[in-house]
């Protein structure tokens, strides 16, 4: 009902990179053709604010540069995103909805066990992600490979490629569970992930807050918390 006036044709158009398991997959049988903790629980905000739901695949550089968000393409970018100081220059973003950490992927019985072991081999990172930037400024002596999103990382680790893989924790974990993949090393960047919204829709953000908040506050948040992180 509060949500009617803020976007086009009462419909939240959501864009986020998939596959970024477990916050954004696609799913042939999800009433938007996706699921993940992203999706849902930005489908159950719009729900709340009387919106539909849309949610478009996009390149996650194009989110976090704010490009597809200020060209109009989207509403709501929800794909995992740490605000971070730079990109609130270029874009708002709602309270934080998620901590998280950076982590090294490597092969189960591979001889990298911190970073310290990266002098020569290969890091695959995601361009344009906060993973990127923790490597230019902590790798020593790693040579550097970007990839667009994460299922190309994946791929290129399995491929063997890259030696390990620099990625958000929650995204490497999923990786790790048929024993073949380990991670080594984690790292405390003190990472919060928020929803963005194109500069001057204030007022999206602000119906998105209240919305969050009540779902914080009710245990919806925490149904799908569990749902997607507890193991
Ligand atoms: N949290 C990291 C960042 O903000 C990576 C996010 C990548 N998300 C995605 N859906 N591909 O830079």
């Amino acid at each position: 009902p509060d949500g009617i006036d803020l976007v086009q044709d009462g419909t939240l158009t959501v864009c986020g990179e998939a596959p970024y398991e477990p916050f954004e997959m696609e799913d042939k049988n999800a009433p938007s053709g996706y699921t993940g903790f992203d999706v849902e629980l930005t489908e159950q905000v719009a729900k709340k604010m009387g919106l539909k739901y849309v949610y478009k695949d996009t390149a996650f550089d194009s989110l976090q540069s704010g490009l597809a968000l200020n060209s109009g393409e989207c509403d709501l970018g929800a794909s995992a995103m740490t605000i971070t100081e730079d990109r609130k220059k270029n874009l708002l973003f709602t309270d934080g909805y998620y901590d998280s950490k950076q982590s090294l992927l490597v092969a189960e019985g591979s001889d990298i066990k911190t970073k310290d072991d990266l002098k020569g081999k290969t890091v695959g990172i995601q361009t344009g992600s906060t993973g990127e930037i923790y490597a230019k400024e902590n790798l020593d002596g790693a040579e550097l490979k970007s990839f667009p999103g994460d299922a190309e990382l994946w791929q290129a680790i399995q491929a063997g490629q890259v030696d390990a893989v620099l990625q958000d924790l929650p995204v490497n974990i999923p990786h790790t569970k048929d024993g073949k993949f380990a991670i080594v090393e984690e790292y405390d960047t003190g990472e919060q992930y928020g929803f963005a919204a194109k500069k001057g829709n204030d007022k999206l953000i602000e119906e998105f807050n209240k919305e969050l908040k009540a779902m914080r506050e009710d245990g919806s948040y925490d149904k799908l918390y569990d749902k997607y992180f507890s193991t």
